[in-house]
């Protein structure tokens, strides 16, 4: 039986479309897509912090609070091995689509809707079909949530544990509370790990993007793989944080991700897609990569 008031405390979130939705006020949409810096600047002496949503701020309180190595080790003891649930493309869209925010129904897009609206404009671009693909599962690992993971261990941004933080993670003072402050080990700059050892060697906080780049390493390209498990590193591809950890290969394919991001961010369009109509279109394209059903 679920405790609401623990249940609410450990769910500030209106629902998981929040923490985007302070993304995109954090990392507005730049006037020039081209030259996407370019905001940056403008928008380098803004204070995150007294402009984001009390419940937000919660979010990465906990979030912070709760991410250690050993939470981490947990989790990716108790998912990776896959074995939760086989899911097609549509029982797979339908199950997320039970996240959907129950408290603004009119205005907030469905799951499947934003992942048809990522994957659209992708395609409109011009992209090859494993990059469409990529922007129409990319988020699936948000099924955490219905596995009955709290949303700070399913979204926000994530960031290497196990070293010491960088203070390019957002609320990154928020980090003190975290047990593994005070673990000596963990606080070197390289920590457990060795300098230019590269991203697949380092555990990342636990969310979605981990979960699913597992759940389909053997079927894309590294272009999309990269897209699928960093696309949360927001202190890495946005910020440039934890480069003594890259290696040549995360060097080049995070230049992926930051191709991927703008797609993931600003596609949102208050103009609802098709479902039925792309469907077929997007059968085709998971069978063109995927099994009929892939292990969660
Ligand atoms: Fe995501």
């Amino acid at each position: 039986m679920v405790d609401r008031t623990n249940r609410d405390e450990s769910q500030p979130l209106s629902d998981l479309d929040q923490w985007e939705d302070d993304l995109r006020r954090r990392y507005p949409e730049p006037a020039n897509k081209l030259a996407p810096n370019s905001a940056k600047v403008k928008e380098e002496f803004r204070d995150y912090r007294a402009e984001t949503k009390p419940e937000v701020a919660e979010f990465y309180r906990l979030n912070h609070r709760y991410q250690t190595v050993d939470f981490v080790r947990a989790k990716r003891e108790e998912y990776l091995s896959l074995s939760k649930r086989q899911m097609g493309l549509w029982d797979g869209l339908e199950f997320l689509n039970t996240l959907v925010d129950s408290s603004d129904p009119d205005t907030s897009l469905a799951q499947i809707e934003h992942l048809l609206q990522t994957a659209e404009a992708i395609r409109r671009d011009g992209h090859p079909r494993w990059f469409i693909l990529t922007g129409l599962i990319h988020d699936f690992g948000k099924v955490l949530c219905l596995f009955g993971e709290p949303q700070w261990a399913v979204v926000g941004d994530t960031f290497p544990v196990g070293c010491a933080w960088s203070d390019k993670i957002v609320f990154h003072e928020y980090l003190a509370d975290n047990p593994d402050s005070q673990v000596p080990d963990y606080q070197t700059p390289c920590g457990i790990y060795e300098a230019g050892c590269g991203l697949d060697n380092v555990m990342l906080s636990w969310g979605h993007d981990e979960y699913m780049y597992h759940v389909v390493k053997d079927y894309l390209p590294k272009e999309a793989l990269y897209m699928i498990r960093y696309h949360s590193f927001y202190p890495g591809h946005r910020e440039g944080a934890y480069d003594h950890l890259l290696n040549a290969e995360d060097r080049k394919y995070l230049n992926a991700v930051r191709a991927f991001n703008p797609y993931d961010l600003y596609t949102k369009a208050a103009e609802r897609p098709d479902v039925e109509k792309l469907r077929p279109f997007y059968e085709e394209l998971w069978n063109e990569f995927f099994p009929p059903q892939l292990a969660f």
